[in-house]
């Protein structure tokens, strides 16, 4: 079956586009076994058309000297940007949960010369960010893995400094050119239900992107 030549188009197809494959083997942290093929997707040159990073980056604001936490770094697609955002005297957190795919980040970051980034190994449910350190919280295509999102969410909040937030840009649950099959995304509907059970309101939504929606969280009260 997997042979079928419509099997094998469709496979060059999805590639080409940045689309998970609907039935791809998985592993623990919800990434296709395929590693390789995998982050080579998440790095691709045609992610920018739709994912727009650099726009992203500047939408949020950053200022030189800030602190941000990314959950679900991957390979470094925004951390990378974020820690020229924040500049030498600010500081990432890029929180990755595959050990693999930090040490490659690690490898980035050594290539690069970026001193401003710090790699963490997080637990599945623990991003292991100190309470009240950053200014900004970040998932991108990332919280669609997480297993239980009021939770991790109540966990993330405690790392916020005063005045900080949490911005979650994640798939649209619905058929799409980009990203994993509809049966592996998380609605924007059932994440603003995590983060209202969490404590978190819904402080702005940004319409830069075609596939995602972009929220901004902002712990109530
Ligand atoms: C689709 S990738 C996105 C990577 C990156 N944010 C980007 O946009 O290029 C999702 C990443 O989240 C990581 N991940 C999954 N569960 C996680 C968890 N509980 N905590 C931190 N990272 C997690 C995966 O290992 C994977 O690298």
């Amino acid at each position: 079956m997997t042979n079928s030549p419509d099997h094998a188009h469709h496979g060059e197809h999805a590639h080409e586009h940045g689309l998970d494959h609907p039935d791809v083997e998985r592993d623990r942290f919800g990434n296709p076994a395929d590693l390789a093929a995998y982050l080579a997707r998440l790095e691709g040159p045609e992610r920018t058309e739709w994912q727009k990073p650099d726009e992203v980056v500047r939408s949020l604001g950053l200022r030189p000297g800030q602190s941000v936490c990314e959950i679900g770094a991957g390979p470094g697609y925004f951390s990378l940007r974020l820690a020229r955002a924040v500049g030498a005297e600010g500081t990432v957190f890029a929180v990755e949960v595959e050990p693999r795919i930090l040490a490659v980040l690690r490898e980035r970051l050594s290539q690069a010369g970026t001193r401003n980034v710090v790699p963490v190994l997080g637990f599945p449910d623990d991003p292991l960010v100190p309470p009240r350190s950053c200014d900004l919280v970040l998932a991108i295509n990332a919280f669609h893995h997480i297993p239980d999102g009021t939770a991790f969410l109540r966990r993330l909040a405690r790392t916020l400094k005063p005045g900080g937030r949490i911005v979650n840009i994640d798939f649209h649950k619905h058929e799409l050119p980009v990203g994993p099959p509809s049966d592996h995304k998380m609605a924007r509907e059932d994440f603003l239900q995590h983060a209202r059970a969490a404590g978190l309101d819904l402080a702005e939504e940004l319409s830069l992107l075609p596939h995602q929606y972009f929220l901004v969280l902002r712990p109530r009260g």
